[in-house]
């Protein structure tokens, strides 16, 4: 029997757990298209969260989500992840149906979510060894030890993860988003966290393994760094998508991502 996912890990908000024990790995990942949305639409009661997004991502893009608070961001995140259901349209992650498959589309796939935190009451090498069981991650306690070094909290490793602060946590979360090594992370807000220096680190990171030709889905405030390691990008503001494009033609017209963002949202808001 594959270990059960402990509360924590999958708290009730989520409808379905993060991570999922699996034999069958088959692939489809070389398609170009790593993510396709078609006129994705998520309702929350009265709140329409995401209302008609369509978007594509392509192999080896670091495509970033951008969005003001409640603009729908983590809400594309969990409906691609399978994680919450869409109320319309439809969406596909690695050729997979995310509806139809979202346990597929998790087990390729690395996120980092928004709220999870690691769990409680097991050590920050336990909770890693627990993913490295659930993703049969060959020598995990090795790869751990490098990300343990490389994110400069080796000190921490038998620290319960309550007692972990909450940078730390973070560390831990983005480890175990990488830790198999997928060819695409979709990661919600995991830098804000992290001290200028870590931010550094890991932005240099990301932009490393995109060059690898895997595929990172991004959804961050941080503007600033998202113009230095996106390609394309998306602007979603209440729920619907203003615009798309890429950073290298915004630098064309020698336009910052964030005066472009900000006059955008600004001028949404008065429509
Ligand atoms: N489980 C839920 N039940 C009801 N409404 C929800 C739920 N989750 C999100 N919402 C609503 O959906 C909208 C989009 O929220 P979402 O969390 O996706 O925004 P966001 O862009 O990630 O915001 P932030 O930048 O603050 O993280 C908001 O109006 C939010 O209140
Ligand atoms: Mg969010």
């Amino acid at each position: 029997m594959p270990p059960q996912v402990p509360a924590d890990v999958s708290s009730g908000k989520m409808d379905i757990p993060l991570i999922h024990y699996s034999k069958n790995m088959s692939l489809m990942e070389n398609s170009p298209e790593i993510i396709k949305a078609l006129g994705l639409f998520k309702q929350y009661g009265d709140v329409t969260a995401i209302d008609n997004v369509s978007l594509s991502v392509g192999k080896g893009e670091l495509f970033g989500l951008l969005g003001p608070n409640g603009s729908g961001k983590t809400t594309m995140i969990k409906m691609l992840t399978g994680q919450v259901r869409p109320t319309g349209g439809s969406a596909t992650v690695l050729g997979l149906d995310v509806e139809k498959d979202p346990i597929g589309v998790r087990e390729r796939v690395g996120i980092i979510p928004e709220q999870e935190t690691p769990p409680s009451f097991l050590t920050a090498t336990e909770y890693l060894d627990f993913v490295g069981d659930v993703r049969h991650i060959e020598d995990v306690q090795k790869k751990a030890d490098w990300w343990f070094d490389f994110l400069d909290f080796s000190d921490k490793r038998d620290v319960l993860c309550k007692d972990l602060s909450r940078g730390t946590r973070q560390k831990l979360m983005f480890t175990q988003a990488f830790l198999h090594k997928p060819v695409l992370a979709l990661i919600d807000e995991p830098l804000i966290n992290f001290d200028p220096i870590m931010q550094h680190k890991v932005k240099d990171y990301l932009a490393e393994y995109v060059k690898a030709g895997n595929t990172i889905f991004i959804s961050t405030h941080i503007l600033q760094i998202a113009e230095e390691i996106c390609t394309g990008f998306a602007i979603l503001h209440k729920g619907k998508l203003l615009h798309t494009g890429t950073v290298a033609l915004l630098k064309e017209r020698d336009q910052h991502l964030d005066d472009f963002f900000l006059s955008l949202v600004q001028k949404d808001r008065h429509v």
